[in-house]
């Protein structure tokens, strides 16, 4: 009961009530910024840190800090640099597959409102500017038959793909662009004969909606470059529910304002919550702010496991979601950097 956790930012029961359980909670009244984040996690007086997508936990904070773990608030990881980490006997934990179909229903969500203009119809009627039924009011295009690419074939995309197929759509996919993994049909499941794989280049060429679901690494940083959404078709919609910096995203408004791609859906951005220069007075686009897994029991979910994943940190266990399984202990061991004995 002398664990002592640091949460950033106030998350949503049971969360706080099983790390009240188990420990003293600290719970920051504002969002920290990098320093303030640094010299807490530095102070000797937590175990464990509970981290949103925002907290950037870098080399520097690492090196520097008196923990044993870090539990992010999310599925991607992007935000915590995970082989200092496990070079320091940090551990890492983030809440996987709780948030899946929640995501997936987003990127459908953009797919269907850039479709059918959803965000100009809605606009349209608040101002008062519907004057009754048009034959050619609004019109956009249609979702059935149309070419969905999936770059990444992981659990959100796959549960995209089981949508879009519900929709009539053609699923192509590209499994770890930019290189090019090859599945095999046991690997597909459900979805053997009902996608087809193809290379990062053609997905590129052939999709109508070009839907990210990769990790941001070092490889998919503005994996959709200007080159890239030049040769997308002049009618295609680009829909990012990942990461925003897997998009150039002044590439992007260029291409939008330009014509060289029809829209975009974007539920994440390269610099957030900033937007590009000229991105919001874009009519062909749907912009969210990173709702991908806001549901009232999903965030539920997250707070339940980023809770179970800090408590066992603090335990010096390995957590239920561990993102650098196994820890190199050998460097702590056998008082850890919380100062803390290691259990045997
Ligand atoms: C949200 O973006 C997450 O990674 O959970």
């Amino acid at each position: 009961m002398d664990n002592r956790f640091l949460v950033t930012t106030a998350i949503p029961e049971p969360g706080l009530r099983l790390l009240g359980a188990a420990g003293h909670v600290t719970v920051l009244p504002d969002r920290p910024d990098h320093a303030t984040l640094s010299s807490l996690c530095a102070s000797g007086s937590y175990d464990v840190v509970l981290t949103q997508l925002s907290d950037t936990i870098d080399a520097p904070l690492l090196a520097a800090a008196r923990i044993r773990g870090v539990s992010n608030f999310a599925v991607g990881f992007d935000n915590i640099d995970v082989d200092t980490a496990t070079r320091l006997g940090i551990a890492v934990a983030n809440t996987p597959g709780v948030l899946t179909d929640a995501t997936a229903d987003i990127a459908l969500l953009l797919i269907l409102g850039t479709a059918r203009r959803v965000v100009e119809a809605d606009r349209l009627v608040r101002d008062g500017r519907f004057h009754g039924w048009e034959p050619e009011l609004l019109l956009g295009r249609d979702v059935s038959g149309s070419v969905l690419g999936l770059a990444g074939f992981g659990r959100i995309a796959r549960a995209t793909a089981r949508r879009a197929l519900g929709f009539g759509m053609q699923v192509v996919f590209s499994p770890r662009p930019p290189g090019d993994r090859v599945v095999g049909e046991e690997e597909l499941g459900e979805f053997a004969g009902r996608v087809r794989q193809v290379s990062w280049d053609d997905l590129v060429q052939r999709s109508d909606f070009l839907s990210l679901h990769v990790p941001l690494v070092e490889d998919t940083v503005h994996l959709v470059d200007a080159a890239v959404l030049a040769r997308m078709k002049p009618g295609a919609i680009l829909i990012n529910t990942a990461r925003g910096p897997i998009v150039d995203e002044p590439a992007l408004v260029d291409a939008l304002r330009n014509g060289v791609i029809a829209g975009a859906g974007l539920d994440v951005f390269e610099d957030e919550p900033r937007l590009s220069a000229g991105l919001a007075e874009l009519t062909n686009t749907v912009l969210l702010p990173h709702l991908g897994s806001a549901t009232v029991p999903v965030r539920a979910e997250m707070a339940r496991l980023s809770a179970l994943n800090a408590v066992a940190m603090a335990e010096g266990r390995t957590p239920p979601h561990p993102v650098n399984h196994p820890l190199n202990r050998s460097v702590v061991h056998p008082v850890d950097r919380s100062g803390k004995e290691v259990p045997a």
